[in-house]
C-alpha cells in the first residue's frame, strides 16, 4: 500500500483516479480547491477509511507525507481556465514548483498531467512527443497552454538538477461521467444541448478533429505510468488515435439520445486547433497500453451520466 496524493482529486479525471488507486488498495489523499471539482464527484469515497479529502489551493505550499504524487489540478476547460487567466498561470507554475518541492524533499515519485495543448495548433500530425508545438504565447489560451508548458520545463529540471523521479504524461481530449456539465468542452456541450432539445452548436463547419479517451482508459494509463521504472519520465501522450469530426460526434450524440436537435453553426474561436489527434506508440511501447472504450460506449456511459444530474 503506497499513500498517495492526487490534486484535483475532485475533478472530473481526478475522482475517476481516486477511486481506482482506493481500488488498489491505496491510502489516497484528495487535495482541491473545489475550483472546478466538487465533493459530488467523490460521494462514494468520502467516508472510506483509506481515503482523506484536504481542501487546499496547490499555489501555496503544502506539507503531507506520502510517496507518490498525482498533480492534476487546474482547470481544463477555456470556460474555466479563461476566467481568472492569472489563477490559471499560478495553479500551473506555482502549483508545480510546490508539489515537485514536496516530491524532492519526500523523495516521492511525481506524475504531471499535463496535455496536447503544448502542441498549440500543430503544423505536423498526428503529433509525436518530440514535436515542440506551436503556441500563441501571447493568446487567450496561452495562461493554460504556456502554464502546462512551464510545469513540464520545471519538471525536466527538478529531474536533471534533483534527481527527482518524474513522470509527464500529456493527456488528448478525454471524456466521461462526472464532467462538468457547463465546461464548453465538445462532448458535454453535445450531451447537454440534446438533452436539453436544444440546439447543437457546431463551431466552424464541423470538420475540425479531435480523437477522445474515455476517462477509464486513460486512468489506467495513469496508473501504469507511475509504475514505470525511474528511467521512464516522459513526455508521453496519452489519448485515443481514433479521429473523428466534430460533425461526426454530434451525429453520434444526436443518435444515442434520441434527441431531435439541428446543428447550427457558429464562427471558430481564436487559436482553436483544427486537427488534433495523439501518436501514442510510446505509450505503447512503454505502458503495454492501448485504450479499449469504444467511442459509442464511453458516450452511453456518459449520456447516463447527464441524464442523472440534469
Ligand atoms: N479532461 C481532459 O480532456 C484533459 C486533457 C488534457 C489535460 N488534462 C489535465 O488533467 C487534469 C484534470 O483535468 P479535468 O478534466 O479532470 O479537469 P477538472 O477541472 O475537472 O479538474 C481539475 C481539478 O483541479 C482543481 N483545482 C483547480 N485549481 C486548483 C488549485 N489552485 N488548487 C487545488 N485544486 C485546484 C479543481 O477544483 C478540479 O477539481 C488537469 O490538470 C488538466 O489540465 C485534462
Amino acid at each position: 500500500m503506497n499513500k498517495v496524493l492526487v490534486t484535483g482529486g475532485a475533478g472530473f479525471i481526478g475522482s475517476h483516479l481516486c477511486e481506482r488507486l482506493l481500488k488498489l488498495g491505496h491510502d489516497v489523499l484528495c487535495v482541491d480547491n473545489f475550483y472546478t471539482g466538487s465533493k459530488a464527484n467523490l460521494l462514494a469515497l468520502i467516508g472510506q477509511p483509506f481515503f482523506e479529502l484536504m481542501r487546499h489551493d496547490v499555489t501555496f505550499p503544502l506539507y503531507v507525507e506520502v510517496d507518490q504524487i498525482y498533480n492534476l489540478a487546474c482547470p481544463a476547460s477555456p470556460v474555466h481556465y479563461q476566467f481568472d487567466p492569472v489563477q490559471t498561470t499560478k495553479t500551473s507554475v506555482h502549483g508545480a514548483i510546490n508539489m515537485l518541492g514536496l516530491a524532492k524533499r519526500l523523495k516521492a515519485t511525481i506524475l504531471q498531467a499535463s496535455t496536447s495543448e503544448v502542441y498549440g495548433d500543430p503544423e505536423v500530425h498526428p503529433q509525436q512527443e518530440s514535436y515542440w508545438g506551436r503556441v500563441n504565447p501571447i493568446g487567450p489560451r496561452a495562461c493554460y497552454d504556456e502554464g502546462k508548458r512551464c510545469a513540464e520545463t520545471l519538471f525536466f529540471d527538478y529531474y536533471r538538477q534533483h534527481n527527482l523521479r518524474i513522470k509527464v504524461a500529456r493527456i488528448f481530449n478525454t471524456y466521461g461521467p462526472r464532467m462538468h456539465p457547463n465546461d464548453g468542452r465538445v462532448v458535454s456541450n453535445f450531451i447537454v444541448q440534446a438533452l436539453r432539445g436544444e440546439d447543437i452548436t457546431l463551431y466552424g463547419d464541423g470538420s475540425q478533429t479531435r480523437s477522445f479517451c474515455y476517462v477509464d482508459d486513460l486512468v489506467e494509463a495513469l496508473v501504469r505510468l507511475m509504475a514505470t521504472p525511474a528511467e521512464v519520465t516522459g513526455p508521453v501522450n496519452l489519448g485515443n488515435t481514433g479521429e473523428f469530426t466534430i460533425r461526426q460526434l454530434a451525429e453520434a450524440v444526436l443518435r444515442l439520445t434520441g434527441a431531435k436537435s439541428k446543428l447550427i453553426v457558429k464562427p471558430l474561436p481564436q487559436d482553436d486547433p483544427k486537427q488534433r489527434q495523439p501518436d501514442i506508440a510510446l505509450a505503447r511501447s512503454t505502458l503495454g497500453w492501448e485504450p479499449e472504450v469504444k467511442l459509442e460506449d464511453g458516450l452511453r456511459e456518459t449520456i447516463a451520466y447527464f441524464r442523472k444530474v440534469l
